[in-house]
């Protein structure tokens, strides 16, 4: 009789688990449209950012030993990453008060960041009904229990914000609610500006508790303009947590580069936080790996391979709008919504079973709510994706 004879399975990973079922496809024209990893528009094969290698070579050559890094992580790459998360300018203004912690990936941070919420609010956590299948799981491994707030009108293909607003108005005091700061995984489904600050606003006078994730920064309409949201949550006044992937932004996806940030009120308080994060990041995986944050920290000081990585970033932005505009062309005006959305993904408003039967009959795999990676598809593989969709969908 085993130990383990009671252990009842799980399901694969939603995402993940897709894209493993996807490289084991033998069919020649599957086209794998899951995981948010950026292909080449070529061959649609895997890349990295020629900053990335050039980072690399440098490190290889002046990189001593592998030494632990300090519990908190690396400092200059805290540091460099923070200004470019909030600003040179608010970075430079707060970050005595925000307590700064190197993670594995943003999977990390929401870890950490939500293991330390939860020994503070013990309320339930609210996520986006539509969200990265993670949050839910993270949170729920953090000791939350979790529910979600209106997000996405699948049918008029929009943002819900009347909804929104009204069921976060109705939430108890010190309810934390976990907010996709931009390029929303995975609908690309932003709300505006005017909406982020009545949102803000509803928040400060209800006291719920922001945690805001940050996995897609200049994706959605550039670096400045994607962190906006942050500058008015901190002008309301608001304390936060930020927590931030450096895996898309980098493309070091298996590099687990992240971070935490906590955004206090005063430098005391920041200080005793970062204490009690390094503490829980100690007891979870000990120590952060160095070499992806080596590679973004020389990135970001290097003059040369920080212009070669924004021009990069700027290359993906206009590759994903060229996606969107061509399928909009393709599947007609009933698509536009596809056209207007930001980041890397768009929801294709494909029911389960049509998503399914995309998959057996067409090798062509994506989210089972039928979200879609635009960086993996070229001209080809979007007239094929799209003829597949009028073959599944009745009166397409
Ligand atoms: C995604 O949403 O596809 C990415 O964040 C990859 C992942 O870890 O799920």
């Amino acid at each position: 009789m085993s130990w383990f004879a009671s252990v009842a399975p799980l399901p694969p990973d939603p995402i993940l688990g897709l894209s493993e079922a996807c490289k084991e496809d033998p069919r020649k024209e599957k086209l794998d449209l899951t995981a948010g990893t950026f292909r080449t528009p070529e061959r649609l094969e895997p890349y990295m950012f020629e900053a990335v290698k050039r980072a690399e070579e440098q490190l290889l050559k002046v990189e001593k030993n592998k030494d632990y890094l300090p519990v908190a992580g690396d400092p200059l790459f805290l540091d460099r990453l923070g200004a470019v998360v909030f600003g040179n300018e608010d970075w430079s203004k707060y970050r005595a008060n925000i307590a700064s912690l190197q993670t594995a990936g943003a999977s990390g941070s929401l870890r950490v960041g939500g293991e330390f919420l939860h020994s503070l609010l013990q309320r339930p956590i609210y996520i986006s009904a539509q969200t990265w299948p993670n949050h839910r799981h993270i949170m729920r491994e953090s000791g939350f229990i979790v529910d979600s707030y209106p997000y996405y009108d699948f049918k008029r293909h929009e943002l819900n914000f009347e909804g929104l607003y009204k069921f976060c108005e109705g939430l108890p005091p010190s309810t934390p609610l976990l907010l996709h700061l931009c390029c929303h995984n995975p609908t690309g489904c932003d709300l505006t500006l005017d909406q982020w600050k009545a949102l803000s606003e509803l928040m400060r006078r209800k006291k719920l508790f922001p945690f805001l994730d940050c996995a897609y920064q200049g994706f959605g309409e550039g670096i400045d303009k994607d962190r906006s949201p942050l500058h008015i949550f901190i002008k309301d006044g608001h304390e936060f947590l930020l927590s931030y992937s450096c895996s898309k932004t980098f493309t070091i996806y298996s590099e687990r580069a992240g971070a935490l940030f906590v955004f206090t009120k005063e430098e005391r308080i920041a200080k005793t936080v970062l204490s009690v994060i390094k503490m829980k990041s100690r007891g979870l995986i000990s120590n952060s790996p160095a070499h992806g944050a080596l590679i973004v920290s020389i990135i970001l000081h290097d003059p040369a391979l920080r212009a070669s990585w924004l021009e990069d970033i700027e290359k993906v932005r206009k590759r994903v709008a060229v996606m969107r505009q061509k399928l909009v062309e393709i599947l007609g005006e009933k698509y536009a919504f596809i056209g207007r959305g930001k980041g890397i993904y768009s929801v294709l408003g494909l029911s389960g079973p049509q998503v399914e039967q995309l998959r057996k009959e067409y090798g062509i795999y994506m989210t089972l709510e039928g979200r879609i990676n635009l960086t993996a598809l070229n001209e080809e593989s979007i007239t094929y994706l799209a003829n597949a969709m009028r073959n599944v969908i009745p009166h397409a």
